[in-house]
């Protein structure tokens, strides 16, 4: 059973970003030449509820990266705040940073990439189990280590493999198993599936939705694509060049997309009917005509939804 807090019950956020801004370049050179400025994330606001799926969508380069590691303070903001349980934790130290890295955790899209190859795939799940002094004995270490490795179906006899000896939906079972290790409250999860094949994808989707209903976990499920989103996700937000311009439940956004560019990416969506898909008509959407001016705000919609107008 899932253990998201429903809106009758008025739950505090686990995670608010307000008004978060991230820009790249602008330093100047040796030679004194400024390097363009990149509004990356551009005064993006919103909050993922305990147990919640928020999906984050949008084309490549609209800044779903860059909010996702600007969150878990990966990086700094330029501006903006990041409250996790109602604390402000934007800009503190690693030292104070620190209990708050154990309850939030990401997944990157490459699952080789985040492996250690010289490491077995069970050190490298225990690592964060010592490096937070938790489980300090090594038996019990490896129970828990084995423990979840069963929790996300891998046979805890692969824990002295190396990451080259896995598949990739494999991989990517070892490193949301590393992810959850300290019992987290909150994953991004950056494109998880993205690089598997296509008949694994869905299994690991089901981890995911599985972990959640086990743990009562909270993700920001960052995706390129909305099919996916629409199996997994509560509610979903639409960025573009930055910005949010549009934000709601699933359903909504699915059933009664308000802004253009949601529409667009809606309407790329194959439909797996070939009868219904020879009828899709994609919309073109051209975003430098269609560029958000900055003075634009979320205005509601409906019940949690809101689109960028202005
Ligand atoms: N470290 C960096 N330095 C300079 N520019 C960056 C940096 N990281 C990201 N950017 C730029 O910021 C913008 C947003 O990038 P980001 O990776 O967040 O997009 P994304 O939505 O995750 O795209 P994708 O779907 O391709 O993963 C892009 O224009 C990117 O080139
Ligand atoms: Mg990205």
């Amino acid at each position: 059973m899932t253990e998201m807090v429903t809106a009758q019950e008025s739950p505090a956020p686990l995670v608010q970003v307000e008004r978060l801004c991230k820009t790249y370049g602008g330093e100047r050179s040796l030679l004194g030449a400024a390097k363009p400025q990149l509004r990356a994330v551009n005064d993006v606001s919103f909050a993922v509820m305990p147990g919640e799926t928020l999906g984050l969508v949008g084309e490549s380069g609209s800044g779903k990266s860059t909010t996702g590691r600007v969150l878990l303070q990966l990086e700094a903001p330029t501006s903006g705040d990041i409250l996790f349980k109602g604390s402000n934790i934007t800009g503190l130290s690693k030292h104070l940073l620190r209990p708050y890295r154990r309850d939030m955790q990401i997944i990157f899209q490459d699952p080789y990439a985040s492996l250690n190859p010289r490491m077995t795939v069970g050190d490298f799940v225990s690592e964060p189990l010592i490096v937070h002094g938790v489980c300090p004995n090594r038996s019990e270490r490896q129970d828990k280590v084995a423990a979840l490795f069963r929790k996300v179906g891998l046979d805890p006899a692969f824990m002295k493999r190396y990451p080259h000896e896995f598949s990739g939906g494999q991989r990517q079972r070892v490193n949301i198993a590393r992810a959850i290790a300290l019992n987290p409250a909150f994953i991004v999860a950056d494109e998880p599936i993205t690089a598997l094949d296509v008949s694994i994808q869905a299994q690991i989707v089901n981890l995911f939705q599985d972990l959640q209903d086990e743990l009562g976990l909270a993700y920001l499920f960052i995706a390129h694509d909305l099919s996916m989103i629409r199996f997994l996700c509560h509610r979903v937000a639409v960025m573009l060049r930055g910005r949010i311009v549009e934000i709601g439940p699933c359903e909504a956004i699915f059933e009664n997309p308000q802004h253009a560019y949601t529409r667009a990416l809606l309407s790329a969506i194959p439909i797996p009917d070939p009868d219904l898909e020879s009828k899709r008509h994609p919309i073109a959407f051209d975003v430098n005509a269609n560029l958000p001016p900055q003075s634009a705000v979320l205005e509601p919609v409906g019940d949690g939804h809101f689109v960028l107008r202005g």
